[in-house]
C-alpha cells in the first residue's frame, strides 16, 4: 500500500470511500440528517476543490484501489477515512504516520484535529489528547484533539 497525493482522477473513488464510511460507520453514532449533510460535502467536485488549499492524501492498495484518505493544512488534520472493507489493517495508522511526518518536517510542534465520536479511541491510541467537546448544530458532536510532536 502506498500513501500519495490526490490526483484529480482519484476524486470519485475518494468520494466513494468517504460516503461509504459515513453511511456504514459514522451512521451508527450520528443521526441521519447529519450524515446526509456530511455526504453532501464529499462529492468528487468538492474534494477536488478542497485540494486547492490543503494537501489531500490517498491510500492506494496493491491493486490500485483507493482505500483511505486524509487531509493536511497547517498543522490541522482532517477527513481521515478508511473504507470499512479495509479497516483494522493499519491503513489509518499509515495515513496518520504520513501526516505527522509532514507536519514535523514543516516544523510544527503541535497538531490538531476534530475527531468524530467513534474515532476518539483510534486517536488516543496514537497519543492524541482529548480536548473540548463540541456540539455543532449542523455537523453533530466531535472532540477537539491535539498531539505534541
Ligand atoms: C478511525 C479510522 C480512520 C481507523 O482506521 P483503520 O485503518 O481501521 O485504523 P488502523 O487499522 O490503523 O488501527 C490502528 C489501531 O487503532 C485501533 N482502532 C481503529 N479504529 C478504532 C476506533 N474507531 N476506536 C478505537 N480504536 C480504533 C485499532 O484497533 C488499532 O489498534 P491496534 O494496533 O492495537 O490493533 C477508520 O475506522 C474510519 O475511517 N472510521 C470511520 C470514519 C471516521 O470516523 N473517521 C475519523 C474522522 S475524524
Amino acid at each position: 500500500m502506498i500513501i500519495r497525493q490526490l490526483k484529480i482522477i482519484d476524486a470519485p473513488a475518494v468520494s466513494e470511500v468517504i460516503i461509504t464510511c459515513l453511511k456504514e460507520e459514522n451512521s451508527k453514532f450520528y443521526p441521519p440528517e447529519i450524515i446526509e449533510r456530511m455526504v453532501k460535502l464529499y462529492t468528487p467536485e468538492l474534494i477536488i476543490r478542497s485540494a486547492i488549499d490543503r494537501l489531500v492524501l490517498v491510500a492506494e492498495d496493491i491493486n490500485g484501489s483507493i482505500v483511505g484518505t486524509a487531509t493536511f493544512n497547517l498543522g490541522f488534520f482532517g477527513s481521515v477515512f478508511v473504507h470499512p472493507n479495509n479497516a483494522h489493517q493499519g491503513v489509518g495508522s499509515k495515513l496518520m504516520n504520513t501526516l505527522e511526518s509532514l507536519a514535523k518536517n514543516q516544523g510544527q510542534k503541535k497538531v490538531k484535529l476534530h475527531s468524530s465520536i467513534n474515532a476518539v479511541g483510534f486517536y488516543m491510541g496514537r497519543g492524541y489528547m482529548k480536548g473540548r467537546f463540541v456540539k455543532d448544530v449542523k455537523f453533530g458532536k466531535s472532540y477537539r484533539m491535539t498531539k505534541n510532536l
